[in-house]
C-alpha cells in the first residue's frame, strides 16, 4: 500500500524542470526561452524558433545558416519508406499514416541512435525536424492518388511542405509568398507548449532509454484526439456544420447543456483562463490571408467571427473561462490553403515535432531522470482465492 497523491489529469503535478517554454495562463502569456510568442510569430520564423528552442538562445547568422544546411541535408525518406506507404488503404488518415511512417524510422535508424551520445542526440533531432514535413505531404499525396514529390533544398521550410502538398511533377508550382508566410507563421505557433499531453507522452515513453522516433510516433498518436491537436480538424467541421450565423445559438445551447456531450471546439484550454496568446495571433493571420486572395465572404469565416462573439458574451463561457484557443482559427487558414481537414492534425504534428524533441533532449541530458512511473489509488476487488472453471 502506500499513500498516493490523487490527481487525476495531472491539473496540479509537475513532472519534470523545463528551462524551454513559460505560460502564464491568467495572463495569457506564452514564452519560448523567455521570448514572448507574438514576436516570435511576427518578426522570426519556424527553423529559427526550432533553433532557439532547441539550442536555448537566438542564432547568430552564421549558426542560422549552419542550422538550415543541416536541416536541409535530411528532408529526404529513404526510397524503401515509399513501400511502406503503399502498405496503407487510400483513404487512411494521414495521421494514421503519420504514426506508422515515423514509427518505422526507428527501424531505419536503430543503429544510430545511441541516446547516450550527444551527437547521436544531434542527428537524430535534425533528422526528425527535417523528414517531418516530407512525411506528412507524402501522407497527403498518397492519400489523394497522386505522385509523391520530393523535397526541394533551394526553398524555405514552409514553402517546400507547401510545394511537396500541392506540386505535380508536370507542373511549375510556384509557392505564393503569401500563403508560405502563413503556413510558416502555423509552423511557428504550434512548434511547443510545455508538459501539454503529447510531450508528456513523448517524455513519459523516452523515460525508458526507448528509441526516439518510435517515441515521438507515440506523441503523434496522443497529439491525434480531438481534445488535444484534433482539435482543428473537429473545429473546422463544427463551423461548417453550423454553416449559417442564424444556426449559432442552437450550437451554443448545445454546447451548455449538460446532458449533450458536445462541445464547442477549439474552445477552452487546460491552462489559458483568460485568452491564448496564440489564438490572438492566429486570428489576425486568418483575416490577413483571405484578405491577400481576396477572399472576404468565406462563409466559415464569418460563422467562426460571430460564434466567438456569441460564445464570449455568454455567461456560462465567462464563468468557465471558455475562450477560442490556437486551433479555432488556424484550420480557416488552412482551408484557405486548399488542405482537406484531415491534413490539419498532420500539420499541427509537423510543428510539433520541434518541441517534442527539445523536451525529449532536455530530459536525456538531466542528471535527475528517472523511469516515469504513476502510481494508482487501487479501488479494485480484495485478495481472493482463485476459483477453478466448473466452479463460477
Ligand atoms: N465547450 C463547452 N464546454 C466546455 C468546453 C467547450 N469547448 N471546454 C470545457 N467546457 C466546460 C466543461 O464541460 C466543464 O464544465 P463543468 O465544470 O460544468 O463540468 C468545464 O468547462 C471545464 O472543462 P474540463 O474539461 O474539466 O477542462 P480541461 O482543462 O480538462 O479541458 C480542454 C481542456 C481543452 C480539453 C477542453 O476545454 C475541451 O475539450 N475543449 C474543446 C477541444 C479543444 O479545442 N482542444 C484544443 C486545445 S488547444 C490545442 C492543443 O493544445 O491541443
Amino acid at each position: 500500500a502506500g499513500v498516493f497523491t490523487y490527481d487525476p489529469g495531472f491539473t496540479s503535478t509537475a513532472s519534470c524542470d523545463s528551462t524551454i517554454t513559460f505560460i502564464d495562463g491568467e495572463k495569457g502569456e506564452l514564452l519560448h526561452r523567455g521570448y514572448p510568442i507574438d514576436q516570435l510569430a511576427s518578426k522570426s520564423h519556424y527553423l529559427e524558433v526550432c533553433y532557439l528552442l532547441l539550442y536555448g538562445e537566438l542564432p547568430s547568422a552564421a549558426q542560422l545558416e549552419d542550422f538550415e544546411s543541416r536541416v536541409t541535408n535530411h528532408t529526404m525518406l529513404h526510397e524503401q519508406m515509399h513501400f511502406l506507404f503503399r502498405g496503407f488503404r487510400r483513404d487512411a488518415p494521414p495521421m494514421a499514416i503519420m504514426v506508422g511512417v515515423v514509427g518505422a524510422l526507428s527501424a531505419f535508424y536503430h543503429d544510430s541512435t545511441d541516446i547516450t551520445d550527444p551527437w547521436q542526440r544531434e542527428v537524430a533531432s535534425v533528422r526528425m525536424i527535417a523528414k517531418m514535413p516530407t512525411i506528412a505531404a507524402m501522407a497527403y499525396k498518397y492519400t489523394i492518388g497522386q505522385p509523391f514529390m520530393y523535397p526541394r533544398n533551394d526553398l524555405d521550410y514552409a514553402s517546400n511542405f507547401l510545394r511537396m502538398c500541392f506540386a505535380v511533377p508536370s507542373d511549375d508550382y510556384e509557392v505564393n509568398p503569401i500563403l508560405s508566410r502563413a503556413m510558416d507563421r502555423i509552423f511557428t505557433l504550434h512548434a511547443d507548449h510545455e508538459q501539454n499531453a503529447s510531450t508528456s507522452t513523448v517524455r513519459l515513453a523516452s523515460s525508458s532509454g526507448a528509441n526516439p522516433f518510435a517515441c515521438i510516433a507515440a506523441g503523434i498518436a496522443c497529439l491525434w484526439g480531438p481534445a488535444h491537436g484534433g482539435a482543428n480538424q473537429a473545429c473546422l467541421e463544427m463551423l461548417r456544420e453550423i454553416g449559417t450565423v442564424e444556426r449559432i445559438p442552437e450550437y451554443i445551447a448545445r454546447a451548455k447543456d449538460k446532458n449533450d456531450p458536445f462541445r464547442l471546439m477549439g474552445f477552452g484550454h487546460r491552462v489559458y483562463k483568460n485568452f491564448d496568446p496564440r489564438a490572438t495571433v492566429m486570428k489576425q493571420s486568418a483575416d490577413e490571408v483571405l484578405d491577400l486572395m481576396g477572399i472576404d465572404d468565406n462563409p466559415t469565416l464569418q460563422v467562426a467571427k460571430e460564434l466567438e462573439k456569441q460564445a464570449l458574451a455568454d455567461p456560462y463561457f465567462a464563468e468557465k473561462k471558455l475562450f477560442p484557443n490556437v486551433d479555432f482559427y488556424s484550420g480557416i487558414i488552412l482551408e484557405a490553403m486548399g488542405f482537406p481537414t484531415s491534413m490539419f492534425t498532420a500539420i499541427f504534428a509537423v510543428s510539433r515535432t520541434v518541441g517534442w524533441i527539445s523536451q525529449w533532449k532536455e530530459m536525456i541530458a538531466d542528471p535527475q531522470l528517472k523511469i516515469g512511473r504513476p502510481r494508482q489509488l487501487y479501488v479494485g476487488a480484495p485478495k481472493r482465492d482463485y476459483v477453478d472453471i466448473e466452479n463460477r
